[in-house]
C-alpha cells in the first residue's frame, strides 16, 4: 500500500472568482463596481502566493459563456483586465512572475489582445512565480482544441494516432508547461467547476467558500491553503 502524507503549501492554486454582481447588488451598485473590487482580491491573492510560497496561480477572469453578458458589463471588464496591466505590470517585473493567457484570445479587441501579448512576452523568461489569467477561457474548448492540433499533425505526418495518449493531449493544452493545479478555490458558495481546467483539475482538491470574491481578501487564501493541507491527496491508490 502506498503511504499517504499531508500535504505541503499547494505548488499550483487555481481560482473561480464569483461573487462579484451580487457583491455589487448587496450594495446598490452596478455590477463593474463588484468586479472593480474583485480585482483588489486579485492583488490581494497575489500576495497571498508570494506569503505562503505558492507559486502558480490561476485565475478564472471571462469564460467562454460570459461574451453572452450585456455589452456594457463585457466592456467593463475587459476595460478591468487593462487597468490590471497598467497597474500590475511594475510587479509582475518586481517580483519576477511570469504571465500567461489561457484562453480562445481571437475574440479579445485586438488592442487589448496586443497589450496582453506584450506583458506576456516581457515576462517570459521568469520563474519565480506564474500567473496565469484564463480570459475567454472554457476547459471543453481547450481540449477540442487539442484535439484538433493532434490531428492537424497527424494529418501532416508527424505524428501516427497511435501517439496520441494522455502526456499528448496534456501537451497540447494552451499552458502545458504549468502543473495541474493541487487546490481549485470557488468563493460565493457555488459548488461547481463550470468547464474551469477539467482537464487540469482531476485530481485537485475543491474548496469551496460562502465569501463573495470581492470580500475575498489574504486571510481567506490563507484558511484555504490550511484547510487544502489538512486534506490527504490519494491520486487514486488506497490508504
Ligand atoms: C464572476 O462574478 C466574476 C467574473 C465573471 C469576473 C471576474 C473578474 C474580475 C475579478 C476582474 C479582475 C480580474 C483580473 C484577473 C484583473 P459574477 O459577476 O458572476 O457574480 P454573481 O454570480 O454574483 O453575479
Amino acid at each position: 500500500m502506498a503511504p499517504s502524507s499531508s500535504p505541503p503549501v499547494p505548488r499550483h492554486v487555481a481560482v473561480i472568482m464569483d461573487g462579484n454582481g451580487r457583491w455589487a447588488r448587496e450594495r446598490n451598485l452596478p455590477r463593474l463596481k463588484g468586479h472593480q473590487a474583485g480585482a483588489e482580491s486579485v492583488r490581494a491573492c497575489l500576495r497571498a502566493c508570494q506569503e505562503l510560497g505558492v507559486t502558480h496561480l490561476t485565475l478564472y477572469a471571462f469564460s467562454s459563456e460570459n461574451w453572452r453578458r450585456p455589452e456594457e458589463e463585457v466592456r467593463g471588464l475587459m476595460g478591468l483586465m487593462k487597468t490590471f496591466l497598467d497597474r500590475e505590470e511594475k510587479v509582475l517585473h518586481e517580483n519576477r512572475i511570469r504571465l500567461r493567457i489561457i484562453g480562445r484570445l481571437d475574440r479579445i479587441e485586438p488592442r487589448l489582445r496586443d497589450h496582453l501579448a506584450q506583458v506576456v512576452e516581457k515576462t517570459r523568461d521568469y520563474d519565480r512565480a506564474h500567473l496565469t489569467v484564463a480570459l475567454s477561457y472554457g476547459g471543453r474548448a481547450e481540449i477540442a482544441d487539442a484535439a484538433r492540433r493532434l490531428a492537424e499533425r497527424v494529418r501532416a505526418g508527424e505524428i501516427a494516432p497511435e501517439d496520441i495518449d494522455e502526456e499528448a493531449v496534456a501537451a497540447h493544452l494552451y499552458a502545458p508547461d504549468v502543473p495541474d493545479p493541487d487546490l481549485m478555490i470557488r468563493t460565493s458558495g457555488e459548488r461547481r467547476i463550470s468547464n474551469f481546467l477539467l482537464w487540469q483539475l482531476s485530481y485537485a482538491e475543491l474548496y469551496f467558500t460562502e465569501v463573495l470574491w470581492p470580500d475575498f481578501r489574504e486571510a481567506h487564501f490563507r484558511e484555504a491553503v490550511a484547510d487544502y493541507q489538512h486534506r490527504k491527496r490519494r491520486f487514486g491508490r488506497s490508504e
